[in-house]
Formats: C-alpha cells, structure tokens, sequence
C-alpha cells in the first residue's frame, strides 16, 4: 500500500489534533487512499519536540523545520504553528516540491496569502487550508440539499461565530492577542471559520460593511503577572455582506460572548426552505421544506449518521456524537485522496487566500466605516 511520509512543524493544539487524525485515518477510511507515516515533528525546542514524539507517534523529531522540509524523504509537510511563520514554511516546503497543508488563517494578510498561493501554483504542489468545520457532516449535508436544489435559489444567510475564552480581562496576553504573530484577532482566529462556511454554502463574497472593536486593550503577560502588556487586534466584528450570486447576509465573530463555548452557527433561507445550524449540537442539522405539510410546518431535525457525508465509513447508528477530531479525520482523508489522485481539494490556498482578503476588506470598512469590495 502507498505511503506518505508527513512532517508536522508546530506541536501544540493542531500539532495534537493533525496527529491524531493522521494515526486515525486509515481505522475508519480502509483501504485508506495511502497510509500516512508520522515521519517527523518539528518544534522550537529539543525537549517540546522529543515529547510531542513520544505523545504524538512519530519515528523523529527535529527543531530546525528548514532542514525538515528540505529532506528527500517527506513528501507532505503539515504547517501548524502560529501565523507569523505560516508563509515562510509553506513557500520553503512548496520551493521543496512538498504538498502542503496549512492551518488557518493562511496569512497574516492578503498580500502575505498570495505570496504562498502563487509559490504553491509555481510548484505545482497539491495544497490544502485546514478550515474543518465545514467537514462537519451536517455542514456538508447542507451543502448538499442546496447543490440538489432542495433549499432553491439562496436569499439571505447569517452566520456567528462566537466564543467566550477571551472575554474575561484577567485572560492572559496570547499570540492570538497580537497583531505582529496573529496578522487580526477575532477575525483571522474564528471570523476565517465563519467567512470558510459562508462561501462553501453560499458563493464568493462581493463586498463588506463593517464594525470593529477592541475592547480589552491590554492584558496580563501571564497567569501570575502584574504586568499587562497591549492587544492591537480585534475582540469583535459584525460585518453586512453582499454575496456575488445576489444574495444578503451577515457574518459575526467574537470571543467575548460569555456562555458561548464553541458556537458557530448559520441559518439560511431560500426560496424552497431554510436550513439551521449549531456546532454546539453538531449531529443536527434543521430543516424545513416549504412543501412540507401546511399542518406539519417547523425545523425538523435530521441526525447526521450513515446515509450522509463521511458516514459511510463511520459509525454504524446516527447521531453517536461527531467531535473536532472527526471533522480533523475527514479532513486528512480528503487531503490525501488529492494527493493521490492529484488534483486540489477545496478548501486550498486560493480559498485561504480569498479568506485574507475578505478579512481584509472587513478592517478597513471597520476603519473607514463604509462598504469594501473584495479586492482581486
Ligand atoms: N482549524 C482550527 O479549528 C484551528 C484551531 C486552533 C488553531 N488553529 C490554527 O492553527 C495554528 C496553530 O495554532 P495552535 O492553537 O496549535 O497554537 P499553539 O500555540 O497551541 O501551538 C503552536 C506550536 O507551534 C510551535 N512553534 C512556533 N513557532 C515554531 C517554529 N518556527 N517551528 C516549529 N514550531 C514552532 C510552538 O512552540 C507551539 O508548540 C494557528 O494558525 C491557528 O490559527 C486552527
């Protein structure tokens, strides 16, 4: 059976979370379309890399990802480090001939995003951006009704994506609160998910009017510190937006909304039905037909099981629970049938891309305060 042999560079959150799912793939997806091998991880020091070894699974670990993504031996390089060093290892791996998945946002900014998409299409790397939830199979279910022109023609959709990890001032100062590491905060963070889950279902985004706020200034440079040190990015933005196919909506994010763990959610409505969605309650998705019965009329809720995407190969019953790791599992395999089959998967860089600009456009209509087209 074909082998790839994968270097993750970045041992944290995603560093476990890629891991897993790599080890995991083949258990559910069998035959696998090729195993992958957890050849090497990467972090900035000996010890956080020799421990991600032992807990993660793989056969080596090295602290210098230039030297990594330049050995002969891998064939995919998995970039999970903060954003700041996203380009320069994803244009380094590409430069290499590596296939390259990249977790989210792509960039900094748009102009660093195509600096990475135009060195991926230089390659001709296969290329990938690790926007997973829309692996969710009620997501993907919802694209689905609408691809089959269940839900008609798409006349407004909302979606937020709202957590409360940030919200209290005692928090302390992360790179996620700094411009110069995370390029924006709220919005590169978990608006990116959002914006991701708004063109799968809806289309390209035209043009954003927006507001912007801070409003924790400064925080805590640790648990224990009394020093605080400033937070130049966003807390919060709530954004119009004109899709190009016609239709309206609004995209939200914030990380201040007490009570809201993980609550990314979308509700859209078209000309034959409206769909609804949470990932606090992921195994469901709601739905209404505008057919269904005069005496029947309200959301249904479908549980997301064998007969829908990526349940075939799951687990035999509906709604036994679809968690982060699983959309992470689906995410590797669909990255590695590209790579077999060589061609790109969706997302990739261009959509990345596309993302940062978006992101873009939403800090300067916060700034000027009125409507930006996406630039090209
Ligand atoms: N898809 C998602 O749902 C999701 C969730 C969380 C984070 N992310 C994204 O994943 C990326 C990583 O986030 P995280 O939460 O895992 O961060 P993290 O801080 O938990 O881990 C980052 C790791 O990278 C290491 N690192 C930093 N610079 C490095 C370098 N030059 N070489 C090797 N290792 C280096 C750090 O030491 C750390 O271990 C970010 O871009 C973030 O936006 C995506």
């Amino acid at each position: 059976m074909k082998e790839l042999n994968v270097a993750v560079i970045g041992a944290g959150f995603m560093g476990k979370a890629h891991s897993a799912a790599y080890a995991a793939m083949p258990m559910f997806f069998w035959p696998p379309p090729a195993i992958p091998i957890r050849k090497v991880i990467v972090d900035v020091t000996d010890a956080l890399a020799e421990e991600a070894r032992q807990r993660f699974g793989f056969q080596e670990s090295a602290t210098d990802w230039r030297e990594t993504v330049n050995r002969s031996d891998i064939d995919l390089v998995d970039i999970v480090t903060p954003n700041d060093s996203h380009a320069e290892i994803a244009i380094a791996a590409a430069k290499a001939g590596k296939h390259i998945i990249c977790e989210k946002p792509l960039a900094r900014t748009g102009g660093e995003a195509r600096l990475m998409l135009d060195a991926v299409e230089r390659a001709g790397v296969i290329h990938m951006i690790a926007f997973n939830y829309r692996r969710t199979p009620a997501v993907a279910l919802a694209r689905r009704y609408l691809e089959d022109g269940r839900i008609g023609e798409i006349l407004e959709f909302r979606v937020s994506h709202l957590q409360d990890w940030s919200a209290d001032p005692k928090t302390p100062r992360t790179w996620r609160h700094q411009k110069a590491i995370a390029g924006s905060g709220t919005l590169g963070d978990i608006g990116t998910h959002a914006i991701d889950i708004a063109r799968y279902l809806v289309g390209e985004i035209k043009a954003v009017n927006a507001l912007v706020k801070n409003y924790i200034p400064s925080r805590p440079l640790g648990e224990e510190s009394d020093l605080c040190g400033p937070v130049d990015v966003d807390d919060g933005a709530v954004t119009l937006v004109k899709f190009a196919g016609g239709c309206i909506g609004s995209i939200e994010a914030t990380r201040n909304a007490h009570g809201r763990n993980n609550y990314l959610s979308f509700e859209l409505h078209g000309t034959k039905g409206s769909l609804s969605f949470n990932y606090e309650r992921r195994d469901e998705l709601q739905v209404i037909f505008s057919d269904d019965p005069i005496d029947a009329r309200g959301f249904r809720t479908v549980y997301t099981g064998p007969a829908h995407p990526y349940g075939k190969s799951y687990w035999p019953v509906p709604a036994l629970g679809i968690g982060f790791l699983d959309t992470k599992i689906f995410e590797c395999f669909d990255f590695i049938s590209a790579i077999v089959r060589g061609d790109q998967p969706s997302p990739n860089f261009y959509d990345g891309y596309r993302i940062s600009r978006i992101v873009d456009a939403i800090l300067a209509s916060g700034e000027t305060g009125g409507w930006q087209e996406i630039a090209g």
